[in-house]
């Protein structure tokens, strides 16, 4: 059992963490530039980065693109030669335009999930920016795969599974959520190390399989190595930190949370979501909230009759508003202070190589 760096379209990162990436506007530049010169991937949200410009209600997709833009360019500038990708939800509205549009960024990967990125390789046809996707199941890796295969003789860069103690959009639905029933982390990295054995043969190629749901420290780490994982993929970690770019009265209602305030919570996309107990989650057990504006950021909203708007109440929160919806990862009320990323990589690296019981250090 070894803990081995990370190889992602040609460059290689030392530790196998990625950072994953959280809207809106939770992970952008000064987030991912830490994360990169702490020596693990970052991933920008391409989930409206443009929230707080002048013209974003008017031109949302306008605004969103020149917001990635300059979040990449920040965040290059920063660190060089770090593995920086964004994550694009697939059921985001226009997604094969932000998908053409990001391949010509700087960047190394766009990642997909909320749905099944059956087409994100059309997209990267020409460009240096590989695709990579976000499964909740290894049935769902094996259509992904198998579909990218025949249609564009394509393999993803590397798969994330994301288990259901995530944070966020959760891929399970809400029965399961409800009731319990639903795989844990460990088999999703087993059924999909399965299901990636045939395509890893016939391209000859490694695809990296990267755990991610509920990994707070190196114990979490270290137990999704020993069921076969390349790496894991952090989010919740990530918020309380000096160097994230979201405000700081969210960090604070991380660090504040305990166990019992994290809650799941329905939302317009039709998929449950984790969020903080607050105003807004104690408000939806009565009536649902009223919607000011909608600048048509879900393919999968109906637009009327919905809980909420997701753009509203996820973007007033991570610009301050308390009131509004406060996504976390179930293990949030782990965290119990302000860190710097590369405390916390240093860490986790520790406490995952002595539970793996490896000799000498790599921190
Ligand atoms: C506040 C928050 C926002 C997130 N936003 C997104 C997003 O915009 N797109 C996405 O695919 N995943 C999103 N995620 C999921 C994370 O990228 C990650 O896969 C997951 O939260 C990992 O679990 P952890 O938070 O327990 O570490 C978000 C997670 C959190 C906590």
């Amino acid at each position: 059992m070894n803990l081995k760096p990370l190889t992602i379209n040609g460059k290689v990162v030392k530790f196998p963490i990625i950072q994953g990436g959280m809207g809106i506007r939770i992970s952008l530049n000064k987030l991912t530039s830490a994360c990169m010169n702490s020596g693990i991937v970052a991933t920008i949200s391409a989930a409206q980065p443009g929230f707080l410009r002048k013209n974003f209600r008017k031109d949302p997709i306008g605004e969103n693109k020149k917001a990635l833009k300059e979040e990449i360019e920040k965040a290059r500038a920063n660190s060089k030669n770090g593995i920086l990708g964004v994550n694009l939800m697939h059921a985001g509205t226009n997604f094969p335009d932000y998908a053409s549009f990001l391949a010509q960024q700087d960047i190394d990967f766009i990642v997909s999930g909320a749905g099944l990125p059956l087409d994100l390789p059309e997209y990267l046809v020409g460009s240096n920016v590989k695709g990579a996707f976000i499964i909740s199941s290894g049935r769902a890796a094996r259509i992904l795969l198998r579909s990218w295969d025949r249609r564009y003789q394509y393999m993803p860069a590397f798969i994330v599974c994301e288990g259901p103690l995530a944070g966020g959009h959760l891929g399970f639905s809400k029965e399961q959520m409800a009731t319990g029933d639903y795989e844990s982390l460990a088999k999703i990295v087993k059924d999909t190390r399965e299901v990636v054995k045939a395509y890893e043969e016939k391209y000859n190629i490694k695809i990296p399989i990267i755990a991610g749901g509920g990994v707070h420290d190196g114990h979490d780490m270290a137990d999704m190595i020993k069921v076969g994982a390349d790496g894991v993929q952090i989010a919740t970690r990530f918020i309380a930190t000096y160097e994230c770019d979201v405000n700081e009265s969210y960090k604070q209602m991380i660090i504040d949370s305990k166990e019992e305030d994290i809650v799941t919570v329905k939302s317009p996309a039709g998929l449950p979501g984790r969020a903080i107990n607050n105003f807004l989650t104690k408000t939806l057990e009565k009536h649902n909230l009223k919607l000011n504006y909608c600048v048509n950021c879900l393919r999968t909203c109906k637009k009327r009759d919905i809980p909420y708007c997701i753009t509203e109440q996820l973007g007033n929160s991570t610009s301050g508003d308390k009131s509004g919806l406060i996504f976390t990862g179930a293990k949030a009320y782990l965290v119990e202070k302000m860190d710097y990323v590369e405390n916390i990589v240093n860490e986790i690296i520790r406490e995952c190589r002595r539970d793996l019981k490896l000799s000498g250090g790599l921190v």
